[in-house]
């Protein structure tokens, strides 16, 4: 019974190492969901963390324009370059395919020669508002993983607005404010993205960094920059991402304000390039948008390394017994236990949180029923319930990649032992350590555990 004791003893101090342990300044790629490993008990699965690579998901998108009727071109309308009135002689004309500018052209190929791009109609009933919606849908929960850019062909606007929505389109809030002058445009105080710190960075600003400048040469772009958030965790040049990850993992707010399903932007206000509007020139007045970007992976909450479009919609190809498009659900028949999200921690391979079919340690239950000469006295059962469950402590994981089995026992890699995979020596061929021998004896115990409940 006194190595029992010991055993618990050891536990803690093996736990309190661990938790000072620093992560390892590389940072895992999260590629594998699994991989095949050979353990005391023969061949075994090593389940990990993993999601899908990031890509570009506008070739997996929707698009709606709102008015629908506000594509140039039908009628067919000459207008004017904005930096030279004189210049009147663009056409759009919808019928003919050299002279159309429909939405589906803001996301084909760029590098094309003219450039080819949407474009609305002009400020043809000024001073009524010319405003246009693009909402982009992808009916699936999406992760931005970098900038998102638009590229304008027009002068960028002098008022926009990026939203986004995280339940299909039911509900919308900002994500940014563009304006040439946010106090006027939006009672706002102007920022840029380098006025947010870690504490502010789900701060929603108006920056005038994207609205001035109407002229075709100088910058086109309009960004809502996602690096640059991801850096206030992960250091400049995101060298750090063992970090953000951390972050990610603990701060459900973080990680929605990343995650979307559908994204619209606004358009206010077209450039007009000075203080007043030629009401005898509106044809110089119109939104165009030859590209935008949206670099990002799909939503399968850390259960699926890849997604698939088919007939249309996006859903993940989830593992580790996790279903639906997101892998939000454990399969039928696997409710071993609680469905939950996988884990970046600890890096570089993440914990799986697989969903099993092995009712065992359930969080509602009672205290399991140990066998009697187990149970000298009460407290000893709670002390040695809590070691038991030797990897379900986020303190103490499996250690060198072996991953937590059934909450309470560490399924190893080759060459790594012990029960936390922490003890290289056994395999090298040298005796064990003294001090871990309690330990092994105990992973033994552990695992006859197991098999009686
Ligand atoms: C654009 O969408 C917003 C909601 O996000 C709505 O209030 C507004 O009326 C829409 N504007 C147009 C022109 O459809
Ligand atoms: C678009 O359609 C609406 C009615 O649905 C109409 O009032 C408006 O004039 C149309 N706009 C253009 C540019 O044709
Ligand atoms: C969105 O996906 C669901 C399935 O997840 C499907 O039933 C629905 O028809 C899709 N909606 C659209 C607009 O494609
Ligand atoms: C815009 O102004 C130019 C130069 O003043 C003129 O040639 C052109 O016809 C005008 N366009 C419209 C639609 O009034
Ligand atoms: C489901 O889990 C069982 C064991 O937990 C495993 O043998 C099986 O391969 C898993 N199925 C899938 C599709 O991952």
């Amino acid at each position: 019974m006194l190595w029992l004791f010991a055993f618990t003893l050891q536990a803690a101090s093996v736990s309190l190492v661990y938790a000072m342990q620093h992560y390892p300044s590389g940072w895992g790629h999260y590629d594998v969901c699994k991989s095949q490993i050979y353990t005391e008990e023969g061949l075994a699965w090593d389940y990990m963390a993993c999601q899908p690579e990031a890509t570009d998901m506008t070739k997996y998108l929707r698009v709606t324009l709102d008015p629908p009727n506000i594509t140039c071109g039908d009628p067919p309308e000459t207008y004017c370059a904005l930096e030279n009135p004189y210049m009147c002689n663009n056409e759009c004309d919808a019928l003919t395919e050299e002279l159309a500018h429909p939405p589906e052209l803001m996301f084909d190929f760029e590098g094309r020669n003219p450039t080819t791009f949407w474009q609305s109609t002009s400020w043809k009933k000024y001073p009524k508002p010319l405003q246009v919606n693009i909402t982009l849908s992808w009916n699936k929960t999406i992760e931005l993983t970098d900038d998102i850019v638009l590229t304008f062909e027009s002068g960028r606007p002098e008022q926009m607005v990026l939203e986004k929505s995280l339940d299909y389109g039911r509900t919308w809030t900002p994500y940014q404010f563009y304006a040439t002058d946010c106090l006027d445009a939006f009672t706002m105080e102007p920022k840029t993205v380098k006025d947010l710190t870690q504490r502010t960075l789900l701060d929603i600003i108006c920056t005038e960094d994207y609205s001035r400048g109407y002229v075709w040469k100088n910058d086109k772009t309009v960004r809502f920059e996602i690096k640059d958030r991801f850096a206030l965790f992960a250091g400049p040049r995101l060298h750090n991402m063992a970090s953000l990850y951390g972050q990610l993992d603990t701060t459900k707010n973080l990680r929605d304000f990343f995650t979307i399903t559908d994204l619209r932007v606004r358009l206010l206000k077209p450039a007009t390039g000075a203080t007043m509007v030629d009401e005898n020139n509106l044809s110089r007045y119109f939104y165009a948008i030859s590209d935008i970007k949206v670099q990002g992976r799909c939503k399968c909450n850390l259960h699926a390394n890849s997604c698939v479009f088919d007939k249309g919609k996006l859903g993940c190809e989830c593992e580790h017994n996790t279903t639906g498009p997101d892998c939000s659900r454990c399969k039928k028949h696997y409710h071993g236990r609680a469905w939950s999200v996988g884990s970046y921690l600890p890096i570089p391979k993440g914990t799986a949180n697989i969903c099993d079919n092995t009712p065992f340690f359930n969080k509602h239950r009672s205290l399991p029923v140990l066998p009697v000469p187990l149970l000298p006295f009460p407290i000893f059962s709670l002390s040695f319930f809590s070691t038991a469950r030797v990897c379900d402590n986020a303190m103490l994981r499996c250690q060198n990649g072996g991953t937590c089995h059934h909450h309470q026992r560490c399924l190893c890699s080759p060459g790594f032992t012990g029960v936390l995979c922490e003890d290289l020596r056994r395999c090298s061929g040298s005796s064990p350590p003294t001090g871990s021998a309690p330990v092994l004896a105990a992973a033994v115990v552990v695992m006859f555990y197991d098999y009686v409940i």
